[in-house]
């Protein structure tokens, strides 16, 4: 992917107020700062779409001793086991925990999972973020190799 160098026309207090944005955010440049916002309308867009292969996690909070909500939230993940990949537990005091289900595959099921597990009774906040590996050129091979689509070398 080689760069490309484009101009943009912006008004002067448009601009002013994206740096002093940026001031307070930990970008090296604006330039990043430019490419980042790009690239989340372009995952947006994806996403509202509707269709295609995501890439996610589901963050639940939640009291365990809520009756039966221990085996509910087990329960739908065992229904939606193809589209988790893991689920890290972790209990933050004696009656909280944090759930994260790490998700991978349909948009749709995806999302049905995501909204199923957030508005379980006794979930105090849930929230599930999404990414489109599409939206951002990596190619998917929609169809057949979903699992694959991520494939790539880590150095030693
Ligand atoms: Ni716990």
């Amino acid at each position: 992917m080689g760069l490309v160098r484009t101009g943009v026309a912006l008004d002067s207090d448009l601009l002013r107020r994206f740096d002093r944005l940026l001031a307070g955010e930990s970008y090296e440049n604006r330039s990043e700062a430019l490419r980042d916002l790009i690239r989340n309308r372009l995952n947006e867009a994806r996403v509202q779409s509707g269709e295609g292969f995501v890439v996610g996690a589901i963050t639940l909070i939640y009291d365990h001793h809520h009756r039966l909500l221990p085996e509910r939230l087990t329960e739908l993940q065992h229904r939606y086991h193809e589209v988790i990949i893991s689920t890290v537990h972790s209990h933050l005091d004696h009656d909280l925990c944090l759930e994260v289900v790490v998700v991978k595959g349909e948009l749709k099921r995806v999302q049905e999972l995501g909204s199923r597990l957030i508005g379980l009774k006794g979930v105090q906040h849930g929230k599930l973020v999404m990414s489109s590996p599409d939206s951002y050129g990596r190619r998917t091979r929609n169809g057949t190799n979903r699992n694959t689509a991520t494939d790539h070398r880590h150095p030693d």
